[in-house]
Parts: structure tokens; C-alpha cells; sequence
């Protein structure tokens, strides 16, 4: 039997692999889920028989051995992923990354020259936060033409359907030194929620999406309840994020504030404004449950996008190889809502 083209994920039975691996696998397309252990994965492995087959895989001391057999690899955990991507690059093997932190994507970005000397693509900025953000804040940028300023906000849902490495990436943003220039809180109005408050959070949309649209970027945060959003933020402004970090650990912090009794659900909204001189603004916003949900449809449509045609070599962003108005297209048929000048 001939197989098609294999696609392996990393961190695939995590929060948002394991929706890469059923939405890949569903449409038929071979899947290898690697983590550390992968018997956490069988259920993912029966559901879809000769289709999932699970590896053991420790990313932080895999050799190339780790690409055997694979076309594409989705790396779903922020762990030695430049280290990762150069492993794949350098085999012409594609690489997707859903990673939303900035410094992880700077080291990423270094890796172009690899990708272009051995033909092959690495996609970043994939999810929602980067991700969609991207992709509505490239169109609004080019339905003004002009704009001398975006603003993204993302509303995430408090008891959403992350994991544990995603609980972690907000701690630690939360627990991470303000920085000069990061904008000031605002009311932002948005689809389902009304006006809400909303602050200054280091998205790594802030610095990839200004530089690859040459507008100004901000990105702000806040939460499904208005309370908590308060009180989160007051804590962190009073340096007990901070504080925690340096006593427990990240780890422990982000196992402790998950289960602070704080309410929300798993609703989400990412809301992306853009402005011109004259004063005209346009706005999109996507909505629905699951951060990771959404996280893994964006990830596995861009692995079909690799599959099915030539995107061109490179390291890029999800907005410079994927256009807007396919994507927004499908998220309906997966529970998601796209708003336009919400
Ligand atoms: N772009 C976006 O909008 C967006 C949205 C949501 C999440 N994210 C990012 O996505 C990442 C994953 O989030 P999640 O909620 O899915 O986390 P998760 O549920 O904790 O999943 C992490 C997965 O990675 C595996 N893993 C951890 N360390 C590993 C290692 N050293 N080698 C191999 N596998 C390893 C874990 O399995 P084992 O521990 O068994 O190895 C698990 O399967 C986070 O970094 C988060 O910030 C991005």
C-alpha cells in the first residue's frame, strides 16, 4: 500500500496536538504523535487505526532520528524548538510552529537562510494568538491601505480547554517585568462581551506583526470575567507574579493560579483595529470555545496548505503564506464566528 505524505506532532497528545492529530488524521493523512509518553496517546491511536502511530520522543535531546519517515512536523510545545526546526530544515523536512513566544520566534526567524538553501518552509505565528491575530490585522492593514496603527485584543476564556504548558506561557507572561512602551490599558468593545478593559500583555504578535506590516502594534489581554481580569492584574502590577516565580518556581505558580477559583469558561474573542490619519478605522474579530481548539484547526489547515501546494521556502508567518480569506472561510465549520468591524 502506498502511504501519503506523514505528518508528525510533536507534543501531539497535548491540549492542542491532539486536536492537530484528529483533524489531520480525520482527513486521512498519517500521523506520528511523539511526547515523552506517548502512552497518554493510545486513545488518539485507536480512534484512528493505521492511521496514529505513537513515538517516544524527548525534544530536548532528540537527534535527527526523531524526522524519520516525516514530510511535515507541527511542533506543538515551546521546547528547544530552534534546535528542532534546524533539525528539520536542514533535511528539507517542513516545519510548522505554534509558538507565542517572541524571543522563540526571533531564534526561529534566524533559521530563513537554512530553509532557503534546502528548499523548505517553516510557517510560524500559527494558532490564535499569533495566528488568527495575524491574518485580521494583515487584512485590516489592507483594507485601509494606510494605516498608522493596529490593536489587537484577545479575550481568553479562564477555565479554557488549555493544558498545562499553555497555563504556564500565561504565568509567565504574567510574572514578566513590564516593559517601557507597552501601552496602556483600554476599553475595547467585543463581540459577546460587551466593553471590557483591557491591558498591555507581550503577545508576540507585538513585534512580529510590526515588522512584517510596517504599522505599530499593540496587543492587550483580558479575561472572560471582568473580576478576575481585575484582580489578575492588580496582582500583577503589585508584583506578586513576579514574587511567586522567584519562590516557587514557574511551574508551581501556574499549577497553583490554575486552580484559584476565579469562574469564566472556555469562550474566547480575538479582536484585532486598525486606524488611518484621516480617522477611518476597520476592525475583525473571531469568537468561539477553546483557545487550543482553534489553535489546532489554524495549525492543521496550514499543514494541508504545505501538503497540497509549493507555499515558497522560507521562514514566514502564518499572514505571509496563508491568505486571510480562505481561512476565515472554514472557521464556521468549526464552531468559530468571524465579526467584521466588530
Ligand atoms: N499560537 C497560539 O495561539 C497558541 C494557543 C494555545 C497554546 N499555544 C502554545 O502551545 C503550546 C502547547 O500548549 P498546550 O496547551 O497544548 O500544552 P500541553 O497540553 O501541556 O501539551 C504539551 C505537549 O507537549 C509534550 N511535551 C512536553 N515536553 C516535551 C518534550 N521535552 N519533548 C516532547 N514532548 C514534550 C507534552 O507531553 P509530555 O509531557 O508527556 O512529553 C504534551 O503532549 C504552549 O507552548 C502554548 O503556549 C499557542
Amino acid at each position: 500500500m502506498t502511504r501519503g505524505p506523514t505528518v508528525l506532532v510533536v507534543g501531539g497528545y497535548g491540549a492542542v496536538g491532539r486536536v492537530v492529530t484528529r483533524a489531520l488524521a480525520g482527513r486521512g493523512v498519517p500521523v506520528v504523535v511523539a511526547g515523552r509518553d506517548p502512552a497518554r496517546a493510545r486513545n488518539l491511536a485507536r480512534e484512528h487505526p493505521g492511521l496514529v502511530t505513537l513515538r517516544a520522543v524527548d525534544v530536548e535531546t532528540a537527534d535527527g532520528t526523531l524526522l524519520d519517515g516525516s514530510d511535515v512536523v507541527v511542533m506543538c510545545v515551546e521546547r528547544a524548538n530552534a534546535r528542532v526546526a534546524n533539525l528539520c530544515l536542514t533535511r528539507g523536512v517542513h516545519y510548522v510552529d505554534i509558538s507565542a513566544t517572541a524571543t522563540v520566534l526571533d531564534d526561529l526567524e534566524r533559521l530563513d537562510p537554512v530553509a532557503r538553501r534546502h528548499d523548505a518552509t517553516a510557517v510560524l505565528s500559527v494558532g490564535l494568538a499569533p495566528g488568527l491575530t495575524n491574518v485580521l490585522a494583515r487584512r485590516c492593514v489592507d483594507d485601509l491601505r494606510s494605516a498608522t496603527g493596529v490593536e489587537v485584543t484577545v479575550l481568553l476564556g479562564l477555565s479554557g480547554d488549555h493544558g498545562p504548558d499553555s497555563a504556564r506561557w500565561t504565568v509567565e507572561q504574567l510574572a514578566a517585568p513590564r516593559r517601557s512602551g507597552e501601552g496602556r490599558r483600554a476599553r475595547v468593545t467585543l463581540p459577546g462581551f460587551g466593553a471590557r478593559t483591557a491591558h498591555p500583555f507581550a503577545f508576540s504578535d507585538q513585534h512580529s506583526l510590526t515588522r512584517t506590516l510596517g504599522v505599530p502594534v499593540t496587543t492587550r489581554v483580558c479575561f472572560d470575567s471582568a473580576a478576575a481580569t481585575a484582580a489578575l492584574f492588580g496582582l500583577r502590577r503589585a508584583g506578586v507574579f513576579r514574587l511567586g516565580r522567584r519562590l516557587v518556581g514557574t511551574d508551581r505558580l501556574a499549577r497553583t493560579a490554575s486552580r484559584l477559583p476565579l469562574g469564566g469558561g472556555d469562550r474566547f474573542v480575538v479582536h484585532v483595529a486598525a486606524t488611518d490619519d484621516a480617522g477611518s478605522r476597520v476592525a475583525y474579530a473571531v469568537s468561539g470555545r477553546g483557545e487550543c481548539h482553534a489553535t489546532g484547526v489554524v495549525a492543521a489547515h496550514v499543514v494541508e496548505e504545505l501538503l497540497r501546494r509549493n507555499v515558497g521556502s522560507g521562514v514566514r508567518h502564518l499572514d505571509q503564506v496563508i491568505g486571510a480569506g480562505a481561512l476565515l472561510d472554514l472557521l464556521p465549520a468549526h464552531g468559530l464566528t468571524v465579526h467584521a468591524s466588530a
